[in-house]
């Protein structure tokens, strides 16, 4: 990881959930893999110093861009100069011969999907994206066109789900953190009951994003409960969910 300096080029109010940036950034910052993210503060702001960073994520690189999304907490203006530590977590393992990956955003907006979404896309890869209560809210139009939506029912039970686990390469699910447990373990149990619990690795992971301190694991502020140790900030945030401890 390491320090550069970005420049915010654009805001944009996408929606009442989402804001996305455009950043103008150092050329080390184009290798961004999905699954990476920024750790962000403002420099030479005299009103607004904080102390902890903010974890931002890209949806879209390009050479000498970043395109982040969230939801919107500060007002962000053109010309704010940002001290970035970067890159924050790896790259999203991705199975070999993936051809239909399954996305399952719960009541969290679909944004960690988007990199990856487009990546693979462009690979020849099929993805289709499930979104179930909050997540309903994203805006489909920033979606790439060739992702497949579907709207998850209220029991979990949205149309061919189980055909879904078993078409799928691989399945990535989202949560917001207070529901990780209560979203990912469920999930988990259903597939490894259709795949009689032979689940291969990284065949379901859940992206777990924390409240971050120091960003490079050592404080300890993101573990993940798991059977070793894993830090949401190094290890993730796509963790295998074999490897996690469901109570
Ligand atoms: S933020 Fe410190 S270990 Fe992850």
């Amino acid at each position: 990881m390491r320090e550069t300096q970005a420049l915010i080029e654009r805001v944009r109010r996408v929606s009442a959930d989402v804001l996305q940036i455009d950043l103008t950034v150092e050329p080390a910052l184009m290798h961004l893999e999905p699954g990476q993210s920024l750790f962000v503060r403002p420099v030479d702001q005299a009103d607004w110093q904080p102390y902890l960073r903010e974890q931002w994520i890209p949806v879209d690189v390009t050479p000498g861009r970043v395109v982040v999304e969230g939801a919107p907490t500060r007002f962000y203006a053109p010309g704010d100069a940002l001290s970035v530590l970067s890159p924050v977590g790896r790259a999203i393992p991705l199975r070999p011969k993936l051809l239909h990956l399954l996305l399952i955003a719960e009541d969290a907006l679909p944004t960690p999907f988007m990199h990856l979404a487009r990546k693979v896309i462009g690979g020849g890869v099929e993805v289709t994206l499930v979104l179930r209560g909050e997540a309903r809210r994203y805006p489909l139009e920033l979606l790439p066109p060739e992702i497949e939506v579907l709207h998850g029912e209220a029991d979990w039970r949205w149309p061919e789900q189980v055909e879904m686990f078993t078409w799928a390469d691989q399945v990535l699910v989202l949560a917001p953190s207070y529901a990780y447990m209560e979203v990912y373990g469920p999930i988990y149990a259903t597939i490894a009951q259709l795949r009689q619990h032979n689940v291969p690795d990284d065949f379901v992971s859940g992206l777990f994003y924390y409240p971050m301190a120091c960003g490079v694991g050592v404080c300890g502020a993101c573990l993940v409960p798991a059977r070793q140790r894993i830090t949401a900030c190094t290890d993730g945030p796509a963790i295998d969910l074999k490897q996690v401890r469901f109570p």
